[in-house]
């Protein structure tokens, strides 16, 4: 194998390398961040095999001479570390990728026929490797991208149809990673309503666990895809070696941990491949999401700074940016409100020194109001007798005090009790010869369908034409799919196996037009609190909100665990009524994501408003260590009696720590 070096090229891409090998040769692959390797290695048959995961080694040839650990010699040998593992053929164990063929063959094997290595950047470089089946010429691309600085690496597939026929995927795994060794702990994190991304750390032992969701959309409401594997030992924050990441994709998702019978580790991450039989008809490419994962030989503590610093850079729509903090209405109204009321609320916002006043649910719906969550959700119009002079009017009362106006839609659901529901249950999910059941008194709609995907785009749309001073979204998402049962897939002769997969696809599509037209409007991911948080969808949002819990004892446990995955500057956080705790403990906790308010002001004692508004200018005076700094964590609220977290700034100049004391 010898690599052919192409210079410098004109294109904003470099081509560091391309491989020019012969059949039957052993072809090495690393794929490098500053401290790590993954080292990928053809065998005889050129099939391609993961032969290292560790340290970064200083020379090619250290990867082929520690590839021998990989070489195992009985009868499972050569099973289980498979770069991507096909299935039917000779493949025994769980498979990355299961295909029907045009003429109804489940075989598939996959060997190497091209890579290359390009320099995107200075900071990163990616690999694409692509396989070939030598019977049906099915084509799958690995890709690799890797951040050099974070340590974190973002890969996924592409499986192109070079059939005469369609074909069906049945699974299609983003990763398939292998990790030699003999002790791996999996944390992950559940949970439900009110009690997301609770930790769960466990031993992995002989057989496959899998954390999934089957919920359609708010994916992350029970199980999470986040992950956290550690190396010979429980995870620890300041030391041994973990990696801790996510699938990004915002449906439903498995991930699958096999310790097989050398005791080391598979890990198969993607789409869940439940009721999602996909057909690929010939000539098309169907792309992964990526599996996102940070790399650290110093625990837990180093592998979130580093995803965090890449989410900052890479990911969340104006990670290095602004945030507004603002007076939330929810709390304090629910649905009971009307112009008035909303005009005080606005002069609050002004009074505390926030940025921003956010009108939450229930200000559409005529025929239906939005008076409780029963009705009203698909009717987007204002409702006459709450807002009488309209959006506009509110939006100008915003801007004659100085505060910006943003506004809650819950755009991709129907409520029974609707308008649309009544003209359009040909773009509702449902099933149509079963009971409807429904999750908070509401369906969802096939995003499936282009016209809904328009529709969802011209609720925004309009939204923003008919305000041109609309300075927010708050973008919910409350329901899971239940009755999985599209009405456009049936009406075409799709198969109903691509909903969960096509909802999703429809989201990112309308999600796109958005940002196409809207590139820069802070948008706040929500799903009845933190049931969507993923990597994906953080390429259109600026922040997400983590729960509706906002207890601050509980909050402190909650954002402890969230901040393992993202960085604060997108987590957002409101001072509430919940809990017994002072107002300084409430606006503390608070204060270490954005800031927010979701608390009536008038209702404040003198002192406890003179409080908050010096806690809003002191906010302003350290936001940008909070936003843009390093995050410690430096005790734990799980294994102390007290926590503390710590932000530091790029340059180390200045530092903001957060100290709470339980009783
Ligand atoms: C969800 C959100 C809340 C609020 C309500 C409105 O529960 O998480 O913050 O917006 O919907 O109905």
């Amino acid at each position: 194998m010898k690599f052919k070096s192409l210079g410098y090229c004109i294109f904003t891409w470099v081509v560091l390398a391309i491989s020019t090998f012969s059949y039957g040769q052993k072809v090495t692959i690393p794929v490098e961040t500053k401290n790590d390797a993954l080292v990928l290695q053809t065998d005889s048959q050129d099939r391609l095999w993961t032969v290292y995961f560790g340290k970064r080694l200083s020379s090619k040839s250290d990867y082929e001479a520690v590839a021998s650990q990989y070489h195992f010699s009985d009868d499972n040998a050569g099973l289980y570390n498979n770069a991507y593992t096909p299935s039917g053929t000779w493949n025994l164990s769980e498979p990355a990728l299961e295909i029907t063929h045009g003429d109804g063959n489940p075989s598939t094997e996959l060997k190497l026929v091209h890579y290359q290595e390009s320099q995107l950047s200075p900071n990163t470089t990616l690999t694409e490797i692509q396989l070939e089946d030598p019977v049906y010429k099915t084509g799958v691309t690995l890709f690799y991208k890797a951040y050099s600085e974070q340590n974190v690496i973002e890969q996924w597939v592409s499986i192109t149809n070079r059939e005469k026929q369609s074909i069906i995927l049945n699974k299609y795994a983003s990763a398939n990673l292998f990790f030699a060794g003999k002790d791996f702990y999996l944390t992950s994190f559940q949970g439900g309503y009110l009690k997301e991304m609770q930790p769960f750390q466990e031993h992995l032992l002989q057989g496959v666990r899998a954390i999934e969701s089957k919920l359609g959309t708010r994916a992350m409401l029970l199980g999470t895809p986040n992950f956290i594997l550690s190396f010979g030992g429980p995870a620890k924050e300041n030391s041994g070696k973990v990696i801790l990441g996510q699938l990004a994709w915002s449906g439903n998702f498995k991930l699958e941990f096999e310790v097989d019978s050398h005791q080391s580790l598979r890990f198969i991450a993607g789409i869940n491949p439940y009721e999602s039989a996909y057909t690929l008809p010939a000539g098309v490419t169907f792309t992964t999401p990526p599996l996102v994962y940070s790399i650290s030989n110093q625990g837990t503590g180093q592998a979130s700074r580093q995803l965090q610093d890449w989410a900052r850079n890479d990911r969340i729509l104006e990670g290095k940016g602004e945030r507004l903090t603002l007076l939330n209405n929810w709390e304090s109204t629910y649905f009971d409100f009307d112009e008035a009321k909303l005009v005080n609320l606005i002069g609050d916002a002004k009074t505390l020194g926030v940025d921003m006043f956010l009108l939450d649910d229930g200000w559409f719906g005529n025929q239906f109001p939005r008076n409780n969550d029963h009705a009203g959700l698909g009717d987007w119009q204002e409702n006459v007798k709450k807002l009488p002079h309209g959006l506009g009017y509110l939006v100008k009362a915003a801007k004659s005090k100085g505060v910006k106006f943003g506004i809650w839609i819950e755009p991709e659901m129907v409520d029974p009790q609707s308008e649309l529901y009544n003209h359009h249950l040909d773009w509702v999910i449902r099933q149509p010869d079963r009971p409807e059941k429904y999750y908070r008194n509401q369906l969802v709609l096939d995003l499936a369908n282009p016209e809904v995907q328009d529709f969802v785009f011209n609720i925004v749309d309009h939204l923003f034409t008919a305000n041109p001073g609309l300075a927010f979204i708050k973008w919910d998402c409350n329901a899971v799919i239940y009755n999985a049962y599209s009405p456009y897939l049936h009406k075409n002769n799709l198969p109903q196996t691509e909903l969960y997969v096509d909802y999703v696809m429809g989201l990112y599509h309308v999600l796109d037009r958005i940002r196409a037209k809207y590139p820069k409007v802070p948008m706040m991911l929500c799903s009845g609190g933190g049931g969507r948080a993923d990597y994906s969808l953080l390429k259109y949002f600026t922040e997400f909100w983590p729960s509706d819990d906002t207890d601050p004892v509980e909050r402190i446990f909650l954002q402890w665990n969230y901040s393992y995955f993202f960085a604060a500057i997108a987590t957002d956080c409101h001072v509430t009524n919940w809990g017994k705790e002072p107002i300084k403990f409430r606006t503390d906790v608070a204060s270490m994501g954005k800031l927010g308010f979701d608390i009536n002001v008038s209702q404040l004692s003198k002192s406890d408003l003179a409080f908050c508004k010096s806690a809003v200018l002191n906010y302003n005076s350290f936001k940008d260590i909070i936003w843009h700094g390093n995050q410690y964590r430096l005790a734990s609220p799980y294994i102390n009696p007290y926590a503390s977290i710590l932000y530091v700034q790029a340059d180390q100049k200045r530092a903001v720590m957060f100290t709470y004391l339980s009783d």
